[in-house]
């Protein structure tokens, strides 16, 4: 790991030393690592790359146990393994308008959509929400790469009080004609938007992130009910239409494990020593 920064609570970016992934990585794709030895592979979406540097970037939510670990390395760390890029790449063109919007941290996972839609000569408004202020993530970015910049937050800390669904209601309302609608966040939020975009006929695509296992198309793991089909989100998406997503269905196997991984969580913290993974001493409890 060459830099580690912190972006809200909980939420960090790394740079990674990865020249073969960022040489080939494209828009929509993603990584999948292992800490360690007995780690579970994490599947992480690739936030951003720099070529010419040989740099990957990850931006990722400490949400349990195999998370949290990865948030304790430090620079000058090593992750076991680490391999790339898989998935498909967001299909861009130019559209007309578009609409970017980001839940959380789908923030940095839209981030480099948008900019390739506006390098595609589109039209770009993005709405990114987060719960309250402390939270809002790569706003700058955002910013740069967008016409249009529309922050809400839920508790109208920052920025418009509201949901990103509220807001694309009101680009919606304000008779803006929108060709497409690319959304990443929680998996309750992208179904909203995509409730939100369909009365209107607005074609959406979302990024899902069921539980995956080997990542290559082979477990099965991953399935998800996309227009009464059977997919597999690691090799036939992750993004896909979200009018034809059972969100549903999604949401439950996202649950399925929920006991084992509160447990594997409390374990993990148990086991840490007293005043943090570093005893308090170095920065892995930042
Ligand atoms: C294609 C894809 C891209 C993703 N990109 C990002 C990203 O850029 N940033 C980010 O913060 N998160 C991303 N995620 C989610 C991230 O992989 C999970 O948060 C992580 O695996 C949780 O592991 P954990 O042990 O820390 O938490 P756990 O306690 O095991 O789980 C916490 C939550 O994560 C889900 N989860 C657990 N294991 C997996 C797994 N192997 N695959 C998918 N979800 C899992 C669980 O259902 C649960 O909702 C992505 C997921 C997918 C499928
Ligand atoms: S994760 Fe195994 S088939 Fe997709």
């Amino acid at each position: 790991m060459l830099k580690k920064q912190v972006l809200s609570p909980g939420i960090k970016r790394f740079e990674l030393d990865a020249a073969e992934i960022a040489r080939k990585a494209l828009p929509g794709q993603f990584v999948v690592l292992r800490v360690n030895e007995e780690g579970e592979r994490i599947p992480l979406t690739v936030a951003d790359t720099m070529p010419d540097k040989g740099i990957l970037v990850i931006v990722f939510q400490e949400a349990g146990k195999s998370t949290k670990l990865l948030g304790s390395l430090n620079e000058g760390d090593s992750i076991l393994d680490l391999i790339g890029p898989l998935g498909r790449h967001s299909h861009i063109e130019k559209f007309g308008t578009v609409v970017c919007i980001g839940g959380g941290v789908g923030t940095p996972e839209i981030f480099p959509v948008a900019r390739a839609l506006k390098q595609s000569d589109n039209k770009v408004i993005s709405i990114i929400g987060f719960r309250s202020q402390d939270l809002i993530l790569m706003a700058d970015e955002m910013k740069s790469v967008s016409d249009e910049l529309i922050v809400a937050t839920d508790d109208g800390s920052n920025g418009n009080k509201g949901f990103v669904t509220d807001m694309l209601k009101k680009v919606i309302d304000r008779g803006e004609k929108i060709d497409h609608v690319f959304a990443v966040g929680p998996v309750i939020m992208m179904k909203m938007v995509s409730k939100t975009s369909e009365p209107y006929k607005i074609p959406t695509v979302v990024s899902l992130n069921p539980i995956m296992l080997d990542a290559t198309g082979m477990c099965g793991v991953c399935r998800v009910d996309v227009g009464g089909e059977s997919k597999l989100a690691c090799v036939d998406g992750p993004e896909f239409d979200g009018h034809k997503v059972d969100f549903d269905g999604l949401m439950a196997r996202l649950r399925t494990y929920l006991p084992e991984e509160k447990l594997s969580l409390e374990q993990y913290e148990a086991a840490k020593p007293k005043g943090g993974c570093c005893g308090g001493k170095g920065g892995c409890c930042a």
